[in-house]
């Protein structure tokens, strides 16, 4: 059966004080156990991004709820995929930024020949939480002289002002106020 986008956005779950005290955690990964509630995410996600009206050259995910759908949207677009991985995973020249999480100080690292100067890029994350992730995943395509069109999440926690600290315009299908 085919999922309404309404059907996909009531499977995504909120589990309170995980994984510490105090934090509320949306879990996305309900949605993966329904193959038909992917596909309407996914193309949910490729509509807003055609709505753009710009050529998309390279779609970035982030490492790694980023990595469960990305890939699979950059397909749907006919794009290159790139991931944005967590310190040390990553072969070869990279490029480096240092972000801030919850606990201290984490590094993220892009392949250099990942994408090329002038080149159009989509990030895609689950969840837009401070911003911290995708700022430093905007300043390592900036680094590669490629341009960020847009940033979507499934979940963005809007109190948390994360867009703020980003320079490309946000897209989030579930806004937690
Ligand atoms: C989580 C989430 C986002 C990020 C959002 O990733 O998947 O990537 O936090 O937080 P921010 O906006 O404050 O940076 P995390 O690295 O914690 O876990 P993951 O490896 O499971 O994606
Ligand atoms: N990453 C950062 N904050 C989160 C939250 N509240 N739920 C799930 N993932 C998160
Ligand atoms: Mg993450």
């Amino acid at each position: 059966m085919p999922y309404t986008i309404e059907q996909v956005k009531a499977l995504v779950r909120e589990f309170p004080d995980f994984p510490s005290k105090g934090i509320l955690f949306r879990d996305i990964f309900p949605i993966f156990r329904h193959p038909e509630a992917v596909e309407c995410l996914v193309d949910h996600f490729v509509e807003r991004i055609k709505e753009l009206g710009q050529r998309v050259d390279v779609v970035v995910g982030l490492d790694a709820r980023g990595f469960l759908f990305g890939p699979l949207i950059a397909i749907k677009l006919g794009v290159a995929f790139a991931p944005v991985r967590k310190r040390g995973k990553l072969p070869g020249e990279v490029v480096s930024v240092t972000y801030m999480k919850e606990y201290g100080p984490d590094v993220f690292e892009m392949q250099a020949d990942a994408l090329a100067a002038g080149q159009n890029v989509v990030i895609i994350d689950d969840l837009l939480a401070t911003g911290g992730s995708c700022k430093a995943a905007e300043d390592l395509v900036a680094q590669l002289k490629g341009k960020v069109l847009l940033s979507a999440f499934v979940i963005s926690l809007v109190g948390l002002e994360g867009d703020k600290k980003l320079k490309a315009p946000v897209y989030a299908l579930i806004e937690c106020y």
